[in-house]
C-alpha cells in the first residue's frame, strides 16, 4: 500500500507521462537535421549557458590577492560591460559551488585572437572559495564558468560622464576594468576619479596596474586614502563627505563597491550631501557571515540544525542544514546543484519553493517579486531555516 502511494505522489507531477511524451517525440523526429535557429544561435553567443576558460597565467595583485588570467577553451567570449562578472562552476571537496567574481580586466581585452578576461581574488578567510583559488588554481587549468552577469556598470542614458568611484579592499575591481576601458576601449568622453579606500600602502590591491592606467590616460584619476599608515602622504583616515566632495567635480554620478561596513558609511555620507538616487549606484552587497548581524535575524537560531528535505523532480533527499547558513550553502555542501549568481538575494537564479517549514529572508537583499511571495518562493543564497523545511527546486 504505502508503495502505491509513493508511485502516485511520485508522478503528482506528471513525470513518468512527460518522459513518454518525450520518447515518442524521439521516435517520430525527422533523420533531416533541423535548419540552423539563427535567433538561439545569437543568444547562445551573447550569454551561453555554459563556458569553458583555460588560466593563461596567474600573479600577485597584493601580497593578498592575485590576479587570474583567463581565455576561452572555444576562443569566443561574450561581449561584457566594465562592471560586470563570471561566475564559475566548481567542485571543491564534496561541495558544488558557483561563484561570482567580478571581471577586472575590460571589456576590449576580451576581444580579438588573444583576447582574455582577468579575476582579482583576495585571500579572505573565512571564504572557502578564494583559499581554493589561491592553493589550487595554476596555469593551465581549466574552470568551468558562464559570464556576463550583473548590472553595475555605466550606461550613458542614465548615468553622468564624471564617474566617482568610491572603493574599499578588493572592490576596486570594476573599477579597474572601467578605468582600463576609458584609457584604452570605447568609453571615451567618460572620466572616472576613484576614491580607494584601504588599510596601509601594503594593502592596496591592483595598485601598479591602476598607477599604469592613471599614468596613461588623464581622464582616470586615482586617489588613495590610507586608515593606518602614518608614512603615507596621501589622503589618510576613512573615506569622508570632505574627501568625496573634494574630488567629485562637476554633476558626478558615485558608483560604490566595497564591504558592508564602508557601504553604510557610504550611503550616510551621500545623504548627508543630498545626493540624488539616481546618481548614486552600488554594486549588490552580501549578507555578512555572521547572520546574526544581519537585521530582524531570530536570536539563538543560528545554534540549531535543521533537517531540510529537498524535492527534485521525482526525487527527495534530506539533508542537515545550520540555522545560521543559507539554504543555498546547505545545498552546496550536500553537492546539490544549484545556480547561484550575485548570492545576495537580488538576481533570483537561486529562486527556490517553499512547500513547508519556516524562514527568515534577509532584508538586506529581499528581490522576491510579489507573486514569488505569495506562491512561497524564496532565493536560497538569503534565507535561513527556522525550522525543518521541506522545499523544491529546480533540476540543473
Ligand atoms: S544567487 Fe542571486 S538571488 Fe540568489
Amino acid at each position: 500500500m504505502s508503495i502505491k502511494v509513493k508511485g502516485f505522489l511520485k508522478d503528482v507531477g506528471g513525470a513518468s507521462r512527460v518522459t513518454e511524451l518525450r520518447k515518442q517525440s524521439i521516435e517520430n523526429a525527422s533523420d533531416v537535421p533541423q535548419p540552423k535557429d539563427f535567433v538561439r544561435e545569437l543568444a547562445d553567443k551573447l550569454h551561453p549557458a555554459s563556458m569553458q576558460f583555460k588560466v593563461v597565467s596567474v600573479k600577485d595583485a597584493s601580497p593578498t590577492s592575485k590576479i587570474f588570467r583567463l581565455a576561452s577553451v572555444d576562443g569566443h567570449i561574450p561581449v561584457f560591460q566594465a562592471g560586470q562578472y563570471i561566475n564559475f562552476r566548481l567542485k571543491i571537496g564534496d561541495s558544488l559551488l558557483t561563484r561570482p567574481y567580478t571581471i577586472s580586466s575590460a571589456p576590449f581585452e576580451a576581444r580579438g585572437e588573444n583576447g582574455f578576461v582577468e579575476v582579482t581574488i583576495r585571500r579572505n578567510r573565512p571564504y572557502l572559495v578564494p583559499d581554493y583559488f589561491f592553493d589550487n588554481v595554476k596555469e593551465g587549468d581549466v574552470l568551468d564558468a558562464n559570464m556576463p552577469f550583473g548590472f553595475f556598470y555605466w550606461e550613458p542614458l542614465r548615468d553622468s560622464k564624471n564617474i566617482v568611484a568610491l572603493a574599499g579592499g578588493s572592490g576596486i575591481t570594476p573599477f579597474l576594468s572601467m578605468a582600463r576601458e576609458i584609457a584604452y576601449g570605447k568609453m571615451k568622453g567618460t572620466k572616472i576619479t576613484i576614491i580607494y579606500g584601504s588599510v596601509n600602502s601594503s594593502d592596496i590591491v591592483l595598485k601598479n596596474e591602476l598607477d599604469e592606467v592613471e599614468k596613461a590616460c588623464k581622464d582616470v584619476k586615482v586617489v588613495h586614502v590610507l586608515s593606518d599608515d602614518k608614512d603615507w602622504e596621501g589622503e589618510k583616515g576613512f573615506v569622508t563627505k570632505e574627501i568625496i566632495e573634494k574630488y567629485s567635480g562637476e554633476d558626478p554620478t558615485y558608483m560604490f563597491c566595497g564591504p558592508l561596513p564602508m557601504y553604510k558609511l557610504i550611503v550616510g555620507i551621500m545623504n548627508d550631501m543630498g545626493v540624488r538616487q539616481k546618481r548614486f549606484r552600488h554594486d549588490v552587497m552580501n549578507n555578512p557571515v555572521d547572520a546574526t548581524k544581519i537585521e530582524g535575524y531570530p536570536v539563538g537560531n543560528e545554534q540549531k540544525t535543521f533537517n531540510i528535505t529537498v524535492v527534485r523532480g521525482v526525487d527527495e533527499t534530506v539533508i542537515p542544514a545550520s540555522g545560521g547558513e543559507p539554504v543555498a550553502v546547505a545545498l552546496e555542501r550536500a553537492a546539490i546543484p544549484v545556480d547561484t549568481h550575485c548570492r545576495c538575494g537580488e538576481c533570483g537564479f537561486c529562486r527556490t519553493q517553499l512547500l513547508e517549514g519556516d524562514i527568515f529572508v534577509s532584508p538586506m537583499g529581499d528581490g522576491r517579486r510579489m507573486m514569488d511571495k505569495e506562491m512561497g518562493w524564496f532565493h536560497a543564497c538569503a534565507t535561513y531555516p527556522v525550522s525543518d523545511l521541506k522545499i523544491k527546486i529546480p533540476i540543473m
